[in-house]
């Protein structure tokens, strides 16, 4: 951490000298989203289940009036995941209508309930992008893959540590969603958002204090709704995340000992030569 925050100030005091006055008006004006605490974030990072599914609660009850998550509904019994029972999962399933792929012997398309294997359905006020779009100003996109296809530039030092397995920050688009659902501060301009590149957003503020409630005690903010809907749009967009990490771990621990190895091989050698 410490390295972390001294490699920050190098960084802020090249930033001064090379004309940083431009520079910090630029981030004045569109700030990067600030960084949170992940529990999915680091090297041994995992997902916590009960945050993913108050997140799907939030999905469900709020984001889903607009936003598509095309995954299927078995996705949500994943266990490293939000965890759900295969019951659970079923009739969670069974709650919706979906169209049928195929037609029925009339030839006629029809609906039927869900089961796990379907994706989750759109939007029923939107049956495709351009009604959405007529409505809206703009199609929302599919939340699907939302957290991993927002990135932005974290300049140096942070792309030096970015590129190495297990150390890298991998939770740019993370910070980004919560970013955004936070970042509408002129409430006289329902369209503007602080952290939204070039501020002007087609989506209203929405979601706000108290708007979803909450079971398991969890205070009913829109402080927690974003943590909570970030985490679990991050768990549906990189479903292998902590799996990924331990593969990194385990890639850096098999160097290092290679390195060690190779180091006393080298020793070895050097000492039978005298
Ligand atoms: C009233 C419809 C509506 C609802 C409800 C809604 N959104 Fe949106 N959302 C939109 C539209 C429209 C856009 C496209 C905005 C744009 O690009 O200008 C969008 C875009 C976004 C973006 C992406 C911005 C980008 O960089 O492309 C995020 C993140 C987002 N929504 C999150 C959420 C979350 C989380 C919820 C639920 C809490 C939610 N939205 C609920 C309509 C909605």
């Amino acid at each position: 951490m410490i390295r972390f925050k001294s490699a920050a100030l190098a960084s802020a005091a090249l930033a001064l000298s090379f004309g940083g006055f431009a520079l910090a008006q630029e981030e004045a004006d569109q700030p990067k989203p600030p960084r949170q605490e992940w529990s999915f974030a680091g090297m041994f990072g995992t997902y916590d289940q009960a945050q993913l599914q108050r997140g799907f609660q939030v999905y469900r009850e709020v984001c889903s009036n607009c936003h598509a998550l095309s995954i299927p509904f078995r996705a949500l019994a994943d266990p490293d995941g939000p965890g759900y029972g295969e019951d659970q999962v079923k009739t969670l399933a069974a709650s919706y209508q979906v169209t049928n792929a195929e037609p029925n012997d009339k030839g006629e398309i029809f609906k039927r309930p869900g089961t796990p294997a379907d994706l989750i359905p759109r939007p029923e006020a939107y049956p495709n992008d351009q009604a959405a779009a007529a409505v809206l100003g703009k199609a929302p996109p599919d939340m699907n893959l939302l957290a991993k296809a927002r990135k932005y530039e974290r300049g140096f030092p942070w792309f030096v540590f970015d590129a190495l397995p297990g150390l890298e920050y991998q939770e740019v688009g993370s910070d980004y969603i919560d970013a955004i659902l936070n970042g509408y501060t002129k409430p006289d301009d329902p369209q503007w958002n602080l952290y939204y590149p070039g501020h002007k957003i087609a989506m209203p503020q929405p979601i706000t204090d108290g708007a979803v409630k909450y079971t398991d005690g969890t205070a009913p903010t829109l402080s927690n709704y974003s943590k909570d809907i970030t985490a679990f749009l991050t768990w549906a967009a990189e479903p292998n995340l902590p799996e990924r990490k331990k593969i990194g771990l385990r890639v850096m621990l098999f160097l290092f000992v290679l390195a060690g190895l190779l180091y006393f091989t080298k020793k070895r050698v050097g000492e039978a030569a005298h």
